[in-house]
Parts: C-alpha cells; sequence; structure tokens
C-alpha cells in the first residue's frame, strides 16, 4: 500500500488538532469501494456551489483569468476529487478544509474546457492529464497552471502603462463640460443604425431612450433627450420626462425599434431589420450618443458627444485607415455556422469587424507591445490577458447598467449577439473602470495567479462565506511534456494535450486511477465556433510557436457537440463521446472511477449519453444531485431550465444484473422509486423545477440502462 498523505497534511492536522474520523488516518490506495460511491455530501456543496456561482471569479480567481464556456464550480470539483480519492470509510468534508496530497495518483480529465479539474486536482496533490480539442482550451489551462514571478509580471505590465498604455489613453481624450479641462471617456455610448427603406434617413436602433437602468433601483436610469441628445441620469422613469436642458417632455420608454422591427422617427415607417440588413452588405452603423467622462478635477459625468469629440473620432478613423497595412488585427472571415449565422446575418463577413477603429487601433498598438517582451512566459500571460480583453472591448458588447461593471461582455450568453445599443469601454481604463487592460490586470491575472499560488477556500458560517486559507497547496506545477515525463519527474505533475481524447494514444493502458471530467452536453456551447473569436487573435502571436495555432481555425471537426449547421447530428455526438469514453476505458486501471457531471433537458441527451456509456464498457453505480449555475445555453423546458447538475459516479461494466425490465411502465416505476430519494436529498435545500425532476429521471434511466437491468433507453420513460 502506498501513502497518499505527506507531511503538510500531518503539520496541518498537529497544528490545528483536528482528529480526522478513525480508518482515515491509515495510509490508503486507490482500490476498494471509493467514498462517492458510498455517499456525498450533496447539501454542503450545492450551498458552497451556489454561493460560488454567484462570485465564481471572486471565489476561484484562478480559473477566470480567461473566459470559458459553462464551467462548472470548484467546490463542487475539489468534492468530487475527494470523493473519488478516499476509500468509503471517509467523508470529502473532513478533507475539504485541509491540505491534502495524494501524490502518488494520477487522475485525467478528457475534456478539460476552463480546466477547473486540473487545478482542483493539482491543489489535492495529484499527478493530472488534462485534454482538451481546443487549442484556445489547451493555452489557458497551460497558463493557469504554469508559474510566474508576481514581480516579472508587475514589471511587465508597469513597462507596457508606460508605452501602449499612455498611446491608447490619448485615442480617448474628451473635455469635461464642467472646467474645460482635459479628461478622459470611460465609457462610450452608441447606437446601431439603419437606413428607413421609406425615406432614407438613418434609423437608431433604440429600443428605448434608456441607454442603461440602475441595477438595483428600477426607476432610475441613464435617459438621453429625444430632441436635443442631452444625456442625464433620472430617477424618476416611471413618469413623463423633461428634459433639463431643452425642456422637451418625453416619454421614456419610447424607442424607434421593438425587436424585430423600427419605427423611423422622421417618417413614421414601420419595417423589419432584416429587410433592410438584406440591402446591405455592411453591417450596421453606429452613432455616438453619450460619453461617461472622468476629469481630474471634477470627478465623473456624462456628456453628450460634442463636435470636438466627433472630429477627434473622426481623426481616429483616418489613422486606422492610414496605418490599416500594418496593424496587426485578425483578417480570417467568419465562417458559417449555429452561432455565427447571426452574425452572418447582419452582414459581418470578418471577425474584425466585430470591433470599431478605436478599438482595432489601441488592440493593434496594445498587441504589439505585448509581443516585444522578451520573456517568453510573461508574454504569454500578457497575452492570455490581452485575448480576455476582447470580450469587453468589441461592438457586441452593451451596458450592463449603472452601480454595476458597465459593461456586458460578449458573451454573457453563449452567442454572438449584436448589439443595438453599445458601450464602449476605454480600452486602457481610467480608475479601475470595468473592461479595461489595467482593471483586467489586478482583477484578473494578478489575482488569479496569487490564487494559483496559494488557493484558500470558503466555508459557510451563519450565511457568510468566510475564507479558510489552505496552507500548503498550490495549483502552479512545471508542465510535462510526455508521459514518461508526468511519472518520473517529481516536479512536473500535469501533463496536457491538445487533441480529441478519442485517440490518447501517447497514454498507456491501465494508467489512470481515477478519470474527472465534464462532457460538451449535446448542443449546450458549440465550443469551437464561439472560441474562434479569440483564436483569431491569439494565432497572430502563437502561430510560430505552437503548430496548433498554425490553422485559419480553431477546428470543429472532432468536437463531440450536436450542431446541425456543422452536420453533425445526436448521431454524431453519441458516437465521438462512445470513442471518448472508449479511450478512457483502455488507459483507466480496472479499480478507477469515471466521474462527471450532467444535465440535458431532452431524452435524446440522455439517450446518447447512456448509449455511449454502455458501448464504451461503463456502468453509472452512483447519482448524486448538486446545484449548478443557471445555464445559458440550457433548452428551456416549458420556462424552466435545469439548474442540477448529476454527478454520475461509473464503473467498468462487470457481468450484467438480473432482474430485466422490459416494459416502458415498469421502468417508470423502477426510476420513480430510484429518483425519488434524490429528490428528498436535494429538496432540503432547493425546490426543483419539473426540468431538473425530469432530468433526475433520466439519469436514473441511464444508469438503468448501463448496468443492463433494461433494454430500454431513457427516451422510453413516459413524458419523456
Ligand atoms: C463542458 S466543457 C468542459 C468544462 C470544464 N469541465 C470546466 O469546468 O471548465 C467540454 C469541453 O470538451 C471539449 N471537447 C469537445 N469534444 C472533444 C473531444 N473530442 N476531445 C477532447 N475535448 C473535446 C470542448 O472543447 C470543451 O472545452
Ligand atoms: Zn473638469
Ligand atoms: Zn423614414
Ligand atoms: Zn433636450
Amino acid at each position: 500500500m502506498r501513502s497518499m498523505f505527506t507531511k503538510n497534511l500531518a503539520a496541518e492536522r498537529e497544528a490545528t488538532q483536528l482528529a480526522l474520523p478513525l480508518g482515515c488516518e491509515a495510509p490508503l490506495a486507490l482500490t476498494g469501494i471509493r467514498s462517492i460511491e458510498v455517499d456525498f455530501p450533496v447539501i454542503e456543496i450545492s450551498h458552497l456551489a451556489k454561493i460560488e456561482s454567484y462570485r465564481k471569479n471572486i471565489y476561484r480567481p484562478a480559473y477566470y483569468i480567461h473566459k470559458w464556456w459553462a464551467r462548472r464550480t470548484g467546490a463542487t470539483f475539489r468534492a468530487i476529487l475527494l470523493g473519488t480519492l478516499l476509500p468509503g470509510n471517509c467523508s470529502p468534508m473532513d478533507f475539504f478544509y485541509r491540505a491534502n496530497s495524494f501524490e502518488d495518483a494520477i487522475i485525467l480529465d478528457p475534456f478539460m474546457g476552463g480546466g477547473t479539474t486540473i487545478g482542483e486536482a493539482l491543489r489535492l496533490g495529484t499527478k493530472v492529464i488534462g485534454v482538451d480539442i481546443n487549442p484556445v482550451s489547451w493555452f489557458l489551462v497551460k497558463k493557469i497552471v504554469e508559474p510566474v514571478s508576481s514581480d516579472a509580471l508587475e514589471a511587465a505590465f508597469r513597462h507596457l502603462e508606460t508605452t501602449a498604455g499612455q498611446d491608447i489613453l490619448r485615442l480617448y481624450e474628451t473635455t469635461c463640460p464642467e472646467c474645460g479641462g482635459p479628461a478622459q471617456a470611460v465609457y462610450t455610448y452608441w447606437v446601431s443604425l439603419v437606413p428607413c427603406r421609406a425615406c432614407g434617413e438613418m434609423v437608431p436602433l433604440r429600443k428605448s431612450m434608456i441607454l442603461a437602468r440602475h441595477m438595483s433601483k428600477p426607476h432610475t436610469g441613464l435617459v438621453t433627450c429625444p430632441e436635443c441628445g442631452y444625456p442625464y441620469v433620472s430617477s424618476t422613469l416611471n413618469q413623463s420626462q423633461r428634459c433639463p436642458v431643452c425642456d422637451a417632455t418625453f416619454d421614456a420608454h419610447k424607442g424607434f425599434s421593438k425587436r424585430a422591427t423600427y419605427v423611423c422617427p422622421a417618417c413614421g415607417a414601420r419595417d423589419q431589420i432584416t429587410r433592410v440588413l438584406r440591402d446591405q452588405s455592411a453591417p450596421p452603423l453606429h452613432a455616438m450618443v453619450a460619453i461617461h467622462f472622468h476629469c481630474a478635477r471634477c470627478g465623473k459625468g456624462y456628456k453628450k458627444p460634442d463636435a470636438q469629440d466627433l472630429q477627434t473620432y473622426k481623426h481616429i478613423e483616418e489613422q486606422f485607415e492610414e496605418q490599416q497595412g500594418y496593424l496587426l488585427y485578425p483578417r480570417a472571415s467568419i465562417p458559417p455556422g449555429y452561432n455565427t449565422n447571426q452574425m452572418l446575418n447582419y452582414n459581418y463577413r470578418f471577425w474584425f469587424q466585430m470591433f470599431n477603429k478605436r478599438q482595432l487601433l489601441g488592440l493593434s498598438m496594445l498587441l504589439e507591445a505585448i509581443l516585444s517582451i522578451e520573456d517568453p512566459n510573461v508574454m504569454e500571460f500578457m497575452l492570455l490577458l490581452f485575448s480576455g480583453l476582447l470580450e469587453f472591448n468589441n461592438m457586441f458588447c452593451s451596458p450592463k447598467g449603472l452601480g454595476t461593471g458597465a459593461v456586458r461582455p460578449t458573451f454573457a450568453h453563449h452567442a454572438f449577439i449584436p448589439a443595438k445599443e453599445c458601450l464602449e469601454a476605454n480600452l486602457w481604463g481610467v480608475n479601475r473602470s470595468s473592461g479595461g487592460f489595467s482593471t483586467l490586470y489586478r482583477e484578473r491575472l494578478r489575482r488569479g495567479k496569487a490564487y494559483a499560488r496559494e488557493p484558500v477556500e470558503r466555508r459557510l458560517v451563519g450565511g457568510r462565506a468566510v475564507k479558510v486559507p489552505i496552507v500548503g497547496e498550490c495549483i502552479e506545477s512545471a508542465l510535462a511534456s510526455s508521459f514518461e515525463d508526468l511519472v518520473s519527474l517529481p516536479d512536473k505533475r500535469v501533463l496536457l494535450l491538445n487533441r480529441s481524447s478519442a485517440d490518447l494514444a501517447e497514454i498507456p493502458s491501465q494508467s489512470v486511477d481515477a478519470i474527472i471530467t465534464d462532457p460538451p452536453y449535446l448542443g449546450n456551447v458549440m465550443y469551437a465556433e464561439l472560441s474562434d473569436f479569440f483564436y483569431v487573435w491569439l494565432r497572430l502571436a502563437l502561430r510560430e510557436r505552437y503548430p496548433q495555432f498554425s490553422r485559419p481555425s480553431a477546428g470543429r471537426a472532432d468536437e463531440a457537440i450536436r450542431n446541425i449547421e456543422q452536420g453533425k447530428d445526436t448521431e454524431f455526438y453519441r458516437a465521438t463521446l462512445m470513442a471518448v469514453f472508449r479511450e478512457c476505458h483502455r488507459v483507466l486501471k480496472d479499480e478507477g472511477l469515471l466521474v462527471f457531471t450532467f444535465h440535458h433537458g431532452t431524452a435524446e441527451a440522455w439517450d446518447a449519453l447512456a448509449q455511449a456509456l454502455d458501448e464504451a464498457g461503463f456502468s453509472i453505480r452512483r447519482i448524486w444531485p448538486v446545484h449548478a449555475e443557471m445555464d445559458v445555453g440550457v433548452p428551456i423546458l416549458g420556462k424552466q431550465s435545469v439548474t442540477l447538475d448529476a454527478i454520475l459516479v461509473c464503473r467498468k461494466q462487470e457481468k450484467a444484473m438480473v432482474g430485466l425490465i422490459e416494459d416502458a411502465v415498469t421502468l417508470a416505476e423502477q426510476v420513480e422509486q430510484e429518483t425519488q430519494p434524490l429528490i428528498e436529498m436535494i429538496e432540503k435545500m432547493t425546490v426543483l423545477s419539473k426540468a431538473d425532476r425530469r432530468s433526475l429521471s433520466q439519469a436514473v434511466a441511464a444508469m438503468l440502462y448501463t448496468q443492463k437491468r433494461t433494454r430500454l433507453l431513457p427516451s422510453c420513460l413516459a413524458g419523456s
């Protein structure tokens, strides 16, 4: 038997004088029944997952240096890992707030995405292999784990601040309307324009005269006067407005566009926006409508763009046109797809068209400066931050509201939704403004790497989340370059592969102790389509460094999703998932567990999952329900979405169980009987929606199918 605890745990235990439950102190090996097969702290973890999902970037900042879609919470994965590593007589909660070191275990995540499993496994001291087909995922997880000195980062940031930072700030110069002195445009509000098909006048696609509502005060918002354009904050949105400048009276809720139609303010004609777009070849134009400025003397305020502001912007456009040939920005076209078609319908043909010319000019200046950083590791960190910055600095960003983070980033939804009302942030950032490089440096990169060096946990005390330092844990590790490296070199604890997990040839058979993952959920998120937004920029810097960045796009071919636009049906999803699970079966030790989270509102997804597991030789042994974040990509069932994840605990199949269920009625009875305890478990915390109950029933039906207790698929359940 091999010891799994290091001196760290012993020292921490001694320091805290906390005794572990009897039987848990003995040296452990990853054989026999595991904790997660016996029990799981469903309620404790659901509470922690819930608070984490509200403030993910604050509670687990290491994973939020860069965007990834549909991340699960770290608390859930820490508990899943502990439940898998600990023997049946131990509970994850007894180890949750301790430093652990399961240093003999090798964990694999074949769908690593944003790297939650990778980071959480490294904290527990295991060795870990992370695989993802997407080059952006690979790059961001690599930077989550790679060590960097905070001094070196800080020095590089200071250098950027005095070089590109100064040039970028110059692009946002304006004058303070109070004192006439110099000021900075912190946020610039724009609206989309389309020409009226009847009279040719430009119609601003404004839903109302409210540019941004206050997040906590329902009758407060930023309004512009329809007569004179003056912007002001009104606290009486429920009443008729009187403009403080020109005295015009108006209804702030009345605009010139409603969903897909516009009403021309000049001639009163009403028409479909898409009809206008069909007549055109270019994306909608934008008009600047308000500036949120900052003056060193007078503070913050709003102003109507004056003649000088419009002139300044015109000069920037001219500067862009002159320098265009030399500027560093992607020229790649937007390929058709499920998510990208929406942009193509708005006549966006190239990725760069998502940005205005000031943004392209500033981004190009910044990227040039980042590429000149000598230390390649530091350069890559700044590049990762730059990539994250893109999401906050394009014309698909909209105002989030007053009294909050200001910029709603592009991927607030798992889609590309052209904004009718756009918010342009100050690219460098002023006074910690939302979406600026300097702000993201502090809030994302610096905070994220500090967490990667010294992670903490949260304990709920009287409804408050209290920080608990976990002395001795660390996410950072040097990368192994091969499986041999990973097992033989003590300081190389992580191997990251950028390839389809349907082929894991470099990992020997029976070499992995456990597989912990979160696969794509049928067609919920089109990772490759969305990630191209970042990829086309990242490849400008990385194409000569890493072969996977030499391709024109992230690559979609073997991605395990359903996407009809890409010719991938549910059968494709099932077959690809099966191929990955089959590789998992090969590399996993016979005693090892495969544990993953899943939820879906349709039986189709559960059928595909059940078949993929079964064909690959796995059966689901246990199911645990846990709170999952509200997922914007989840299909809606009667307006209710799934808010629960099912944790599916699988083992390699053994012999078939007896007592075959042959008809749908008996199946429904059996499923009901086995789902009820799961519902009771989680209903101690939350009331389940119909969609939640259905997703859990489907999980149970999938379990019966993979245990070969029935040949009926989850879709045979009545009401599916
Ligand atoms: C749900 S995400 C994982 C999220 C991750 N667990 C987290 O918490 O951030 C699923 C991932 O599977 C990846 N993927 C899809 N098909 C794949 C394949 N054939 N091989 C490897 N990765 C794949 C996608 O790129 C995506 O990052
Ligand atoms: Zn001033
Ligand atoms: Zn008109
Ligand atoms: Zn007015």
